[in-house]
């Protein structure tokens, strides 16, 4: 009896330690090769952005010297394309021997002497997706031991070369075998993104329980194209997605391409803004030794960036979609703080929308609002004062707002009452921010 008590209670704390790492409880924030690097193997022609331990220490010597790791970009993350084509004599997952020299054992540890952390990239099938060794069902256990042995601090575990039987299996075990090893390891899994990214085949309960990130939805470009694309699917699909978020449990709608080719300074604002909204972990995947000024101001915006990392891990929602083409975001803060983004899809030039924020939800008070990337407080507004932002075209205007201490409650929460919400009340002479 008392053995089975015993035992009961052994089974309780496995199933707890399966549960929750007690990692990530803000989304996650780094640096991630793939979407700027790809598979780039080419180490003999173009030594400087291949894949190779030259590329990660280079941006482990970035984050730690510009300024990157103080605000919280702390993961430096192998993507594809590092493994060599065969296994050890031990069936261990090695790396490229060419383009890794020193070892992941060795580059995690320069790594973590730069107080960074170490991510890799493994998946779930016979094969990655570019094709190189994956981790099979019977290889989850040795694989996972191999990443704790060399330190690393997160996974990727990607799906290709695998069905969605095997994905059932697979993602649940890798998550116990990271745990067995007694490493924190930060668990990302492209699983719902195999799946169609939405229930009854996805299980966004289950999720929360097994990994701390997870793709939902395919891979981002370099474009405002796609950049508006995963966006739209997020917010078209929060209904389900926005309450699968929380501290430990994140959806991951992709990396950041702001510093790279294809968007524009309000495009990278929108970026940073609408993922900040999302509590999306924040890997930028970009070069960081040639990086513009004005994206690591926008992609190094404390405001912003703590407007992302909430302790509260509460995903914001998109109130209003106006057939003007503005869009408006909302995510509540702690300490009875929130934050707004007034987004345009327009293409003509700044569109001056009106609005009070009685109107978007905000109960009777008056409100301190500071301008995120203006970078500068704004007179304070009552809820029923009406106001004009202008929002650039592909742009946004982010606001985190405080309400005065002795404030209840400061806004009604939840979905807006629908389409008989009506603003630009005539006869209103709103102030002009
Ligand atoms: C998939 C993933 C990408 C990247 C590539 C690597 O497409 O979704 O993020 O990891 O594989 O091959």
């Amino acid at each position: 009896m008392r053995f089975a008590v015993a035992l009961c209670v052994l089974a309780l704390f496995v199933a707890t330690l399966a549960l929750d790492n007690g990692l990530m409880r803000t989304p996650p924030m780094g640096w991630l090769a793939w979407e700027r690097f790809r598979c780039d193997i080419d180490c003999q022609n173009d030594p400087k952005n291949c894949i190779s331990e030259v590329l990660f220490r280079d941006m482990a010597d970035r984050l730690a010297e510009d300024g990157w790791r103080e605000l919280g970009y702390v993961y430096v993350n192998i993507d594809d394309c590092w493994a060599s084509k065969d296994r050890d004599s031990n069936g261990r997952l090695q790396a490229d021997p060419k383009r890794f020299p020193s070892g992941i054992p060795n580059l995690a540890s320069y790594i973590h002497d730069r107080g960074l952390k170490l991510g890799i990239y493994g998946d779930m099938g016979t094969l990655t997706c570019g094709g190189y060794p994956g981790t099979p069902l019977d290889k989850i256990t040795i694989d996972a031991q191999t990443f704790a042995d060399w330190k690393v601090d997160m996974l990727k575990f990607d799906g290709c070369y695998s069905n969605a039987t095997e994905q059932e299996q697979g993602y649940p075990a890798m998550s116990k075998a990271l745990n067995a090893t007694g490493r924190p390891i930060g668990y990302s899994c492209s699983w719902p993104a195999y799946q169609g990214g939405l229930p009854p085949k996805v299980n966004y309960t289950q999720l929360g329980e097994i990994c701390n990130l997870w793709r939902n939805y395919g891979d981002i470009e370099d474009s405002w194209n796609s950049v508006l694309s995963i966006a739209d699917w997020f917010f078209n699909n929060q209904d389900v997605l926005q309450p699968a978020a929380g501290p430990g449990r994140w959806n991951d709608p992709d990396m950041l391409v702001v510093g790279d080719f294809g968007l524009s300074m309000d495009q990278s604002r929108s970026q940073m803004a609408l993922w900040a909204i999302m509590a999306a972990p924040l890997f930028m995947s970009n070069d960081l030794r040639t990086i513009s000024s004005g994206a690591r101001t926008i992609l190094q915006n404390k405001v912003a960036i703590g407007i992302s990392q909430d302790p509260m891990g509460i995903q914001g929602r998109r109130l209003i979609k106006e057939k003007s083409g503005i869009e408006v975001f909302w995510r509540p803060l702690s300490d009875k703080a929130s934050a707004l983004v007034f987004f345009s899809r327009r293409t003509d030039m700044p569109y001056r929308y009106q609005a009070s924020l009685g109107q978007l939800n905000y109960t009777t008070g008056s409100y301190k609002i500071y301008d995120v990337f203006a970078e500068r407080e704004m007179p304070t507004l009552k809820d029923s004062t009406h106001f004009v932002v202008s929002i650039n075209p592909s742009g946004v205007v982010m606001w985190y707002i405080s309400a005065p201490a002795d404030q209840e409650n400061t806004h009604i929460g939840g979905k807006l009452r629908g389409p008989a919400f009506h603003r630009h009340a005539n006869g209103i002479s709103p102030i002009v921010l």
